[in-house]
């Protein structure tokens, strides 16, 4: 056991950036979005992929609401700059279907520097599917430090702390309704 005195979520104070609602209505939004766009490249499917554990709840919604038909599956990865600046990526967990000839859409839950997907975009682009987009619940644009463009992206927000909808702080949160900017209880 560490000697770090426990966090306890029950001390923090979030405040609400984006309601329940609204994050409902930005869903919509991006499925529809994301619908015109295979429609007008005529792809039949899509391989909807969840980069966890984030896109957990963002990826479970927009599943629902797309009108294409899409598979599923799971990835979980990281990122790490050491003494390389281009940084380094470490896969957790893989893919378990395979991409090649298939449109895949990666879904995000925040983009922040960039670094994590820039670096999953290019390996991914090398096993040959027949295209790769990326989709993000959040994007902390003015955070970013590797230049990435989000082909769909829920809505830009503020370079803070966010929870909820999927996002952590020590795992918790995650089960919020809601997008919040998380305040520590020192920080008060
Ligand atoms: P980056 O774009 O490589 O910097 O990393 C993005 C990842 O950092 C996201 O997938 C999240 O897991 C995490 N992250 C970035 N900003 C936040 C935040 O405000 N709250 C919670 N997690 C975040
Ligand atoms: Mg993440």
């Amino acid at each position: 056991m560490s000697n770090q005195p426990q966090f306890n979520p029950a001390d923090c104070r979030i405040e609400e950036i984006t309601s329940a609602e609204e994050l409902q209505q930005m869903v919509k939004s991006v499925a529809a979005q994301i619908d015109a766009y295979y429609a007008e490249i005529g792809a039949p499917e899509i391989l909807l992929v969840c980069i966890l554990k984030g896109a957990e709840i963002f990826h479970a919604d927009l599943l629902r609401e797309l009108k294409t038909p899409a598979k599923i599956d799971f990835m979980q990865v990281s990122s790490y700059v050491g003494t390389a600046s281009s940084g380094e990526l470490t896969i957790y967990k893989d893919l378990i279907l395979d991409i090649t000839g298939q449109h895949v859409l990666l879904v995000e839950d925040i983009i922040d520097s960039g670094l994590t997907l820039s670096l999953l975009l290019d390996r991914l682009s090398k096993r040959g599917p027949a295209s790769l987009k990326l989709c993000a619940a959040f994007d902390k644009k003015e955070a970013r430090k590797q230049p990435l463009e989000v082909d769909f992206a829920g809505m830009v927000v503020p370079d803070k702390f966010l929870v909820g909808y999927g996002l952590d702080y020590e795992e918790y949160f995650r089960g919020l309704p809601y997008l919040g900017e998380l305040f520590l209880p020192d920080a008060q």
